[in-house]
Formats: structure tokens, sequence, C-alpha cells
């Protein structure tokens, strides 16, 4: 299309500039120092879908940070895409390791460094600038609704009851998504899975108070040797994971699914030198391609307890604490994983230590379809502006919402991400391509295009 080729040369650095400008606002949902923050990024975002030409946008206040919502219906009988994305992005720290100010995005060797970057700004903001190339050039081939909330990152806890509430405003024929990654520019790939959630926190508590290790030491059960242990215990030699039950319902692939997520370009060697470590680990009998995008996992996120300030202090401490997440496969629920962790957890404590096992939130894990005429549509989109087939690939991440737009809504969803695995997202020094960027402002109104289209 010649008109939205024009439209985007014409407008290329304001589209840059403008996410910019988004970048700068530290929307952290997780630390409440950032309400503000997050609440002015949100009236942002709806003043971008205003005058990418939605007919009408609103900020919709919730018990937690609030939705962006905005239209533009062009024919009640034409098709509509409901566009999701996410305004907020993680913490920054470790502040020291950046190299720029995480919002102060900063231009690199042709990479935009900032937080929030490629996850999810760049990308959803990509959908608010195809909008208005479509808009723009009065080219829009089907309606747009789009949704853009605030608070992904820390479980979308309130937008499950938005879905209920709005069913019929939110009333689409399909979902799109711009918020994982593919393989490469060189081979764009379509994710057609996303994993599950369980996480969980964990506190073991020893003696009544902190006690000299020197007085007491020998004599008194270390929580946090205990924690050690239980968390060790949870993995066995093949590196799988031994709670009773865990792997239940997990299916495997057949031989012709693993072929095929097999046969994605992935060089093991490049992939762990760019990480920088000598070998990767992992379930006994899976690649690494099935670790990530097709088997469950256990890790701890973090583990504390005792004396963590400068220098050194001799203490046996009271309590130990750790966050520990499991990734979740299809027919996996979070609710009966959660609860398996915990009945497990408390099994193995030793009886001279108390544990209390608490869950955060959750997400359950989603196939998308690979043969619906929404995939061919995402897939010929990237035909159109790579020249090239993409990939069908299974991404480790998750977004736990997908799910409830299919249980809530009965909608599918096409994940048609633009990311690269080496973003450094939720790391420091978080980045996203500016070649990404304006491959993907170029690619989604095709896939409005075909979507469109009679199947
Ligand atoms: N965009 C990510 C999820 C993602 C990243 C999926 C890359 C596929 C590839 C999302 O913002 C995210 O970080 N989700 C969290 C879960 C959430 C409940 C905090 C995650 O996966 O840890
Ligand atoms: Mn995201
Ligand atoms: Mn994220």
């Amino acid at each position: 299309m010649q008109a939205w080729k024009d439209y985007q040369s014409q407008n290329k650095d304001r589209f840059l500039e403008e996410l910019l400008d988004l970048l700068r606002i530290p929307s952290v949902s997780a630390d409440s120092k950032y309400k503000g923050d997050v609440a002015r990024c949100a009236e942002a975002v709806k003043e971008h879908l205003m005058k990418a030409g939605c007919d009408s946008a609103e900020v919709c206040p919730t018990a937690g940070h609030p939705i962006v919502y905005g239209e533009k219906i062009v024919d009640a009988n034409l098709p509509t895409v409901l566009v999701y994305g996410h305004y907020d992005v993680q913490p920054a720290d470790p502040l020291n390791l950046w190299t720029s100010g995480p919002f102060e995005p900063v231009i690199k060797d042709g990479k935009i460094f900032a937080r929030g970057a490629c996850d999810d700004k760049g990308q959803m903001f990509m959908h608010i600038k195809a909008l208005e190339v479509m808009a723009k050039t009065n080219t829009l081939p089907c309606n747009v609704k789009i949704m853009i909330e605030g608070e992904e990152e820390v479980g979308s806890s309130n937008l499950g009851k938005f879905l209920e509430d709005n069913k019929q405003k939110l009333k689409a024929d399909i979902v799109l998504v711009s918020d994982t990654s593919m393989i490469s520019m060189e081979h764009p790939s379509i994710e057609s899975g996303l994993r599950g959630l369980a996480y969980m926190e964990v506190e073991v508590t020893g003696p009544n108070r902190d006690l000299h290790s020197g007085v007491y030491g020998g004599a008194v059960a270390n929580p946090i040797n205990i924690l050690c242990k239980m968390i060790a215990s949870l993995h066995d030699e093949n590196n799988h994971i031994t709670i009773p039950g865990f792997y239940n319902n997990v299916t495997d692939l057949t031989e012709a699914e693993r072929k095929a997520l097999n046969n994605a370009p992935f060089d093991l060697k490049e992939y762990a030198d760019e990480l920088g470590v000598k070998e990767t680990w992992g379930e006994k009998g899976y690649t690494t391609l099935e670790r990530t995008g097709t088997r469950p996992t256990l890790d701890v996120n973090g583990i504390w307890g005792g004396y963590i300030g400068e220098g050194a202090k001799t203490v046996l401490p009271s309590k130990a604490f750790a966050k520990i997440s499991m990734r979740l496969v299809p027919n996996q629920t979070s609710q009966e994983i959660s609860d398996m962790f915990k009945a497990h957890f408390e099994k193995i404590a030793p009886d001279n230590v108390q544990v209390k096992v608490t869950a955060h939130h959750g997400g359950e894990p989603v196939v998308t379809p690979t043969n619906s005429h929404a995939y061919k549509a995402a897939e010929k989109a990237i035909q159109t502006t790579f020249g090239k087939d993409p990939i069908p690939t299974r991404g480790g991440g998750s977004i736990p919402i997908i799910a409830l737009f299919e249980k809530t809504l009965g909608l599918k969803t096409v994940l048609l991400g633009f990311g690269l695995d080496n973003d450094n997202i939720h790391s420091p020094n978080e980045k996203y391509d500016v070649a990404n960027y304006y491959k993907g402002i170029e690619t989604i109104p095709y896939f409005h295009k075909f979507f469109a289209e009679k199947e």
C-alpha cells in the first residue's frame, strides 16, 4: 500500500520522538511511589489514541491502575480487531547496572535503550501508530478496539473484572497482541503459545529470634540452611521437578510437533555464549527450545534472610524467605499447581522449622491456533513486509490475560510480537531496535487488511 508507505516515511521521526516521550514516564506498576506517573502515562496513551484517529478514548479507573480504552468503528458489519497491550513497566533496578537512565531513553547503534522500550511500550505503541497510519489515510479495513492496561507486570488483577463488566463493549472477532518476541529480523516468527505461572512465597522460621551463631551455632537448625536444602530437593538429578503430581496433566508433544519446533533456527553455542554461561541447563530429555516453550519449570526468583549488609555479622537467623515461581504448560492450572506446591513444601519441612507458604498472582497457559484465518492473516502480513514465511514458535513467558480473553470473551489471540529474546526485558539496559519498531508499524496494517478479507 503506497499510501501507508508514504505516510510512514513522512512521519517516521515523529513516530520515534513520541515513543521516546512515552518512555520518559516511569510507569512502574509494582511500586506505589510511581502511582502518579502510571496515571500520567494512562492519560498520555489516551491522548495518543485520540490523535491517532479513534472516535473515542477513555481512561477507565480500576481498583488498581487505570485501563485505557479507545475505538474506531468504521462499519458495524466489518470484522473487529481488539488490540491489547500494556503501558506499565517493570521496576528498573538494579539501577547501577544501566549505562544510561532507564527513563531517559537514548538511541545507540540503532537501538532504543529505556525501561519499557520493548516490554511493552515500544510494542503497544506500534499499534497506535499503525492505527494512525490507517485512519489518516482513510484505509482502515476493519473496526479497531484498543485496550492498553497498566497492571500487566503485576498480574493484571483488575483486568479480569473489566472484561466481565464490558463484554458488549469489547465484542470483537480476534485479539491482537504485540508483547512477545520473534527469533530475529532474518528469521521472523510468530509465537503460538505462552506458559502459565504460579508464583509462591515461602517463609521458614527457626528459633524465635536471631541468635549468636557461635553461642547457638551447631545446636539449632538454621532456617536459611534448611530452606536451601528444601529448595534443592525440588529438582532431581535429571532436573525433573519432584513435587508429587506436578506432571500429571502435562502432555508430550507429538513427534511431528517436536520436529517442527526444533526446526527453528537455533544455535546452542551462540545462545550460551550470549548469556555468558559455559553450558545450558535443564530437564533431561528435552532440547532448549522444548524446555522454554513446552515444559514446566520451577525457579527461585529471590531468596533472603539473615544479615546482608556491609561487612560480616555473625548471626543464626530466625527466618528465611524465598519467592518461587513455576511456569506452566497446557492442562496445568495455576490453582492446582499452587496447591500441590504448598502441600509438598509443608510436607518436606523438618520438625525443627515452621513454614508458611502463600500464593501470589498466577496465570493460565495458552496455545493459540496456527491454522486459523487470523493466524494466516498474521503469516501473510509477515510475508509481505519481511519477504519470508514466519516460523511458528512457543514462547516461554506469560501474559495471564490471554487465557481470560478466551474464557470471558470467547476470543482467540494472535501473538504478533516484534521483540527479540536479547532485548533485556525486565533486566538492566532494556532495548528495542528502531528497525523492529518501524517494521512493526509497517506490518500491523497488513494484518488488519488480510484479517478483514473474507476467509
Ligand atoms: N511481555 C511479557 C511476557 C513475554 C515476554 C511473553 C517475552 C513472551 C515472550 C510480559 O510483560 C511479562 O513479563 N509477563 C510476566 C508475567 C506477569 C504475571 C508478571 C512474566 O512472564 O514473567
Ligand atoms: Mn509485556
Ligand atoms: Mn514484562
